[in-house]
């Protein structure tokens, strides 16, 4: 099975919203596919989703409210394929924790699928209202309908 993982600074907002973006994409794919979040970040391990971040999924009828916050572990790289970092300090963090070149190339920033080797962030919308978590729904929607499409030729699935 595919394992992809998301990570980004409290696994309340960017990183949660690529999980259920993908996940519901995948799934019309008719693709099985093990799909996780996490952050770097303890202040709000253990909560649900900000609720910002559920409300734009869920006018997309996607529902991240069961998703609950936690860390990024070392164990993420045995775990998953891919490792899809949101911007610069998440994807430093998880390149200074891999421990060969195996578990380097798992990672890559997100935004990388739609504009390769730019290394661009997504905008963390926590700090401003609910048109930039729109933005932010609305960038990791395309980018997550190329990781449809590069797992499913990766993976020789169709
Ligand atoms: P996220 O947004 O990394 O997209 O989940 C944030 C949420 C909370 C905090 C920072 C970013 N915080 O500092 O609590």
């Amino acid at each position: 099975m595919i394992k992809i993982l998301f990570v980004c600074t409290g696994n309340i907002c960017r990183s949660p919203l690529a999980e259920g973006i993908l996940r519901e994409k995948l799934s019309r794919n008719d693709v099985t596919a093990h799909i996780d979040s996490c952050g770097f970040e303890s202040f709000h391990v253990g909560d649900p989703p900000d609720i910002r971040a559920q409300k734009v999924a869920l006018e997309r009828g996607i529902d991240i409210s069961l998703h609950r916050a936690r860390l990024f572990t070392i164990r993420d790289f045995e775990r998953f394929d891919y490792i899809y970092a949101m911007d610069s300090s998440h994807f430093n963090k998880i390149i200074g924790m891999a421990r060969n070149e195996t578990d380097k190339s798992k990672v890559d920033y997100m935004l990388n699928v739609l504009y390769p080797g730019q290394n661009r962030s997504v905008i963390d919308p926590w700090y401003h209202d609910l048109k930039a978590f729109d933005d932010v729904y609305r960038q990791l929607d395309e980018a997550c309908e190329l990781v449809v499409k590069k797992i499913i030729a990766d993976f020789q699935l169709k």
